[in-house]
């Protein structure tokens, strides 16, 4: 992982960066993530966050037309400040209520199980809404039905509530296969595959195909 993108974060300040630094080289969704912007013109990052995929993203593919979503304003801002010299669209707000504009691929990162199944179901309509023809939905979830990986996953992420870092009403886990036929149900083509190497949690990828 080139963590050159994490220098992008020192305009925020050493603890930002520092931060960011540990997320991009540690987090194994990013691997994943980025060979699949070959041939893509646009990426859309729901629930974006503090805009760590888009900043490596971008220095992947150059000229990517980038959009970034989230509904904490705090975390869009170093995503702005971080990425300021790029034009990128962002839009601040519930992605349950927000226009997605459409994109070649479209990513969702540990942020449908801050919401019940119902209203994952509603996002996952909506995402898979935005997704280009030919394009793909990349989502990384944790599932329920991993054992102690899921108790671990239950555990910190509540833990990231209560402390504040994370805005949700709760932890909602379901198991994979459900996941899994939540995606199939929007029309799009499944694959999915562990995505917790190096880690203590039960996270899956989950990529939508759509024809
Ligand atoms: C665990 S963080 C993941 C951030 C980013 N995807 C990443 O991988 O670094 C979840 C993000 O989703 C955002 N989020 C959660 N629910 C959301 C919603 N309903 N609408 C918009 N953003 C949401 C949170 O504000 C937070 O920035």
């Amino acid at each position: 992982m080139d963590l050159a993108a994490a220098e992008r974060y020192s305009r925020i300040g050493r603890v930002a960066r520092g931060i960011a630094r540990g997320k991009m080289g540690g987090d194994p969704a990013y691997r994943e993530v980025l060979p699949m912007l070959d041939g893509a013109a646009s990426l859309l990052d729901v629930g974006c966050g503090e805009g760590y995929l888009l900043a490596l993203a971008v220095a992947h593919r150059p000229g990517l037309a980038l959009i970034g979503v989230d509904y904490d304003a705090r975390r869009l801002d170093q995503a702005r400040t971080a990425l300021h010299d790029v034009p990128a669209t962002w839009i601040a707000g519930d992605v349950r209520e927000v226009d997605l504009p459409p994109a070649d691929v479209v990513t969702c990162l540990d942020v449908l199980h801050y919401q019940p199944a119902a209203d994952q179901d509603a996002i996952l309509a909506r995402l898979a809404g935005a997704v280009r023809p030919g394009g793909r939905l990349v989502l990384r979830e944790a599932v329920s039905d991993e054992g102690w990986r899921s108790a671990a996953t239950v555990c910190s992420e509540r833990l990231t509530l209560a402390l504040g870092r994370h805005k949700g009403v709760g932890v909602h886990l379901r198991p994979r296969a459900e996941l899994e036929g939540a995606i199939a149900a929007t029309g799009l083509t499944v694959a999915a595959r562990s995505c917790s190497q190096g880690t203590p949690f039960a996270n899956w990828l989950f990529v939508g195909t759509k024809s």
